[in-house]
């Protein structure tokens, strides 16, 4: 998709904020500093649109983009970071819960996972929580410049088997660097928005 428009909506921290115009949401979950919105930048060719920090933590609040005037992207605040305090964490999961489990717009889900390290204990369990409610996710592996070739293949056969995943073709191996995985993501988004 040729993207000519790209703006941001709102900062989102409750229900009332969510956008009304109706239009399909493509989601973007992962722990802290794994690349969630530096996959959006990278999709949408847009630099700095969602702003990305080599500290974790940076998303704080549900940030949605308006493409084309033809969805949003949604880009969350991370799980699992330790040195956000345990309210605010608390804070995040229970606004992110509620939204997957309420919103009726949600399209897509990316689950974004740092493809040089084994699925973590966060990730297992949003997955298998995604999948209980119906919304199993396509899994990204992300930073894939920062692995070789042989080594991308043992991290897929890996994360396939800590997530129970069936068939190694759900996993999309994504970098910002390289931009492999970019138009696989392109061709998930288009096949949800026909
Ligand atoms: P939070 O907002 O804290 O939840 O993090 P996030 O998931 O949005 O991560 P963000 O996009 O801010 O990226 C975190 C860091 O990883 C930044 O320093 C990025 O430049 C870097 N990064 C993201 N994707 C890639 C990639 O594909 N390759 C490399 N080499 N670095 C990446
Ligand atoms: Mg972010």
């Amino acid at each position: 998709m040729k993207v000519t428009k790209a703006e941001i909506v709102i900062s989102a921290v409750a229900e009332h904020q969510y956008p009304v115009d109706n239009l399909p949401e493509i989601v973007l979950l992962g722990r802290s500093n794994v690349g969630k919105s530096s996959f959006v930048n990278t999709l949408i060719e847009r630099r700095g649109l969602a702003r990305t920090s080599s500290q974790p933590g940076k998303t704080q609040t549900m940030n949605f983009y308006r493409i084309n005037d033809l969805f949003h992207f949604v880009d969350m605040p991370g799980y699992g970071y330790a040195k956000v305090s345990k309210t605010e964490r608390e804070k995040w999961g229970k606004m992110i819960e509620k939204y997957l489990r309420q919103r009726e717009n949600v399209a897509l889900i990316f689950q974004l996972m740092d493809a040089r390290h084994e699925p973590s204990e966060d990730d297992r369990l949003m997955h298998e929580w995604l999948s209980y409610y119906g919304l199993t996710p396509v899994i990204i592996g992300t930073k894939a410049d920062k692995i070789s070739r042989t080594n991308q293949k043992k991290s897929i056969n890996q994360m396939a088997k800590k997530l129970d995943l069936r068939d190694t073709r759900e996993i999309i191996f994504f970098s910002t660097e390289t931009k492999a995985g970019k138009e696989e993501a392109w061709n998930r988004i288009e096949s949800v928005l026909e």
